[in-house]
């Protein structure tokens, strides 16, 4: 399937293990380069904004009416999958092509660096719509792995988005005292590496007291970072993520830091019930699930872009952000034909 062939090309940018792809890496760039040679040959017309987003244009034969977009990202996380982001380009991409010309333009999207792995993340489609998004978008689809167990464990292959969890990122930074690790008594000591290691067991405790809250510290530095050194400061990343802002509060109580937040999303009623009907016409299970992963989408949608998302069943138990991440070529196949049914019926009715 040349969709899987062209996962494997962006997969090998940048060498493994798995992919590597930062958002603002050359790399992530190479990606954007490869993506809009797809879409030159598939007869897009390439755009680029001035966050350098990439947009390739089926223009519909009423050009001037509000366009549906589809699409996702092209960056990953260090050592990340084949699927997560790059799918809903490539996905989209060829769901564009297969749709062919309607009455409104399709766009397929490859927005910049949405991991965001060491910042808020969605950069670019942040960039986006603090830009005045106008014309908005008619409908944006972004088609995405599920990357959790739940449409493994039901046996089915594809689920439609209802929303987006709230979610809030920083960091901790623990100021202590360096010295001499051979010379100073462990009663006289300020070691920032101690006190943000009982934090981060805090935050744990935290999160698994509030109900589907979870809470990541992720990344850790440590000064100066000799062996020898007492820590002076340790600066640790918090990702929060809870079904709403309120059980995201009780979590970042526990934080003492300020968090960029963002506020739970529900996807929009339309291009929701256009992708349930595909779904029914490919005779699957229409199952609905919250995601908890963030997702271009969801900036989207907070600007009031009617916003739906197709999940693909991930394997291996639902891993991703590893080069684990997995899902079964007839289960992408099922979800490209869903794509193209509803970007056909979201672009080919004009009544307004
Ligand atoms: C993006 O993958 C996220 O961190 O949710
Ligand atoms: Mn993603
Ligand atoms: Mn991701």
């Amino acid at each position: 399937m040349r969709l899987l062939e062209r996962l494997e090309e962006l997969y090998a940018i940048g060498g493994g293990p798995g992919a590597n792809r930062l958002g603002g890496s050359a790399q992530e760039d190479e990606a954007h380069e490869l993506a809009a040679g797809w879409m030159k040959e598939a007869g897009l017309d390439l755009e680029r904004d001035a966050a350098a987003n990439l947009y390739g244009r089926l223009r519909g034969r009423r050009p001037e009416l509000p366009e549906v977009w589809t699409g996702s990202h092209l960056d990953t996380v260090p050592a990340g999958g084949r699927f997560d982001g790059a799918l809903g380009v490539v996905g989209g991409l060829e769901a564009v092509e297969r749709a062919g010309q309607q009455e409104r333009t399709l766009t397929v999207v490859a927005f910049r660096d949405e991991e965001g792995c060491s910042g808020p993340g969605c950069v670019g489609s942040r960039a986006l719509c603090a830009a005045l998004l106008v014309p908005r978008p008619a409908a944006f689809v972004e088609l995405h792995v599920e990357q959790g167990p739940r449409l493994q464990n039901v046996d089915a292959p594809l689920a439609v988005v209802t929303g987006i969890v709230a979610t809030a990122r920083g960091e901790a930074v623990f100021e202590g005292r360096e010295g001499h690790a051979g010379t100073t008594p462990m009663a006289g000591r300020s070691d920032a590496l101690v006190a943000a290691a009982e934090f981060v067991l805090r935050l744990r405790d935290a999160a698994a007291a509030v109900e589907g809250a979870v809470a990541t510290a992720g990344r850790l530095e440590v000064e100066p970072g000799a062996t020898n050194v007492i820590p002076a400061r340790a600066r640790v990343s918090v990702d929060l993520r809870a079904p709403d802002t309120q059980r995201l509060d009780a979590v970042a109580a526990a934080v003492p830091a300020e968090l960029s937040r963002t506020a739970e999303v529900e996807m929009a009623r339309e291009p929701t019930r256009v992708l349930r009907e595909q779904l029914g016409l490919l005779g699957v299970p229409v199952i609905e699930l919250a995601s908890g992963a963030g997702h271009d989408a969801g900036v989207l949608a907070a600007a009031g872009v009617p916003t739906a998302m197709l999940f693909v069943r991930s394997l291996n138990g639902g891993i991703s952000h590893s080069p684990e991440e997995l899902s079964a070529p007839e289960d992408i196949a099922r979800a490209v034909t869903a794509l193209e049914g509803a970007l056909t019926r979201l672009a080919g009715s004009v009544d307004e």
